[in-house]
């Protein structure tokens, strides 16, 4: 795979007056576990709504593989699967129904069933997987989630604050899953307001703060960036916000 998984040129986002996200660049290659960082209302979900082709930014354009996901839409949603935080799945479907569906309508032909079972056996649904999704508690909804996005292999991945309402097992789950993926020399975007979780299994984090990037780069680079070594993440990531905000309130 040549190139870089994804790029964003110049991306903003106004909504109305509000300026949710101010022009962005970002780069990330194959191979990576890129943490994108920030706190509620910093303009993460915007993003990714934006690098999937869900939502128009306002200015700039975002590659995926090397497609302008906004002009190709097609051809670059074959490249990457998303897991959004809040997914809609249809209630009145088992487990088993429903991936049976997804992999069908994504083959355009049928369902594959070998993909599916493996695809249970990931988030350790299989013995609940006839039961009415509407049972399932947000956990193995949120499982369901990873495992519709299993049943293709793409070599970009692109999650939206994974771990949210997830028991331990299921958290452990995921973050072996986004380090097998890495190891594949795929690349995983994942949101995150949780700097533990970025520090456990990303490789390089982009900290975002009311919608401007306020640092890239390894943990070590940002400890370094925030002349903060001796001190934890959590205060690293408090002085850079901080800091973001003096700047903006100047
Ligand atoms: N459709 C929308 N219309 C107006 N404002 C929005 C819309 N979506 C998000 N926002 C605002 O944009 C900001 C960023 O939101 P969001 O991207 O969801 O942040 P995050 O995912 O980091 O919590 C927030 O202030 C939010 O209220
Ligand atoms: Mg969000």
């Amino acid at each position: 795979m040549s190139g870089n998984a994804i790029e964003l040129h110049g991306v903003s986002k106004r909504y109305g007056p509000f300026q949710a996200l101010y022009p962005l660049d970002l780069t990330v290659p194959y191979g990576t576990v890129f943490g994108y960082l920030g706190p509620n209302g910093a303009g993460k979900t915007t993003t990714i709504r934006i690098m999937t082709g869900l939502l128009r930014p306002t200015t700039g354009s975002v590659f995926i593989g090397g497609l302008d996901v906004h002009r190709h839409p097609r051809e670059a949603r074959r490249l990457f699967s998303y897991i959004p935080d809040q997914g809609y799945l249809y209630p009145k479907m088992t487990a088993r129904e429903l991936l049976s569906f997804v992999s069908a309508v994504q083959d355009r032909n049928s369902p594959d069933p070998k993909a599916v079972e493996a695809a249970l056996d990931l988030v350790g649904l299989r013995a609940w997987a006839d039961e009415l999704i509407e049972q399932y508690s947000y956990g193995m909804r949120q499982r369901l989630m990873f495992a519709m996005a299993h049943l293709r292999d793409t070599p970009v991945w692109i999650i939206d604050e994974p771990i949210i309402g997830l028991d331990p097992l299921a958290v452990r789950m995921v973050k072996t899953w986004v380090r097998q993926k890495a190891a594949r020399g795929h690349t995983v975007f994942l949101s995150t307001h949780l700097l533990a979780i970025a520090e456990e299994v990303c490789d390089t984090v982009a900290v975002l703060h009311q919608g401007r990037l306020v640092a890239v780069g390894t943990m070590d680079d940002l400890r370094r960036a925030a002349g903060a070594e001796d001190r934890d993440l959590e205060a690293v990531f408090l002085r850079l916000t901080a800091e973001s905000q003096a700047a903006t309130e100047a």
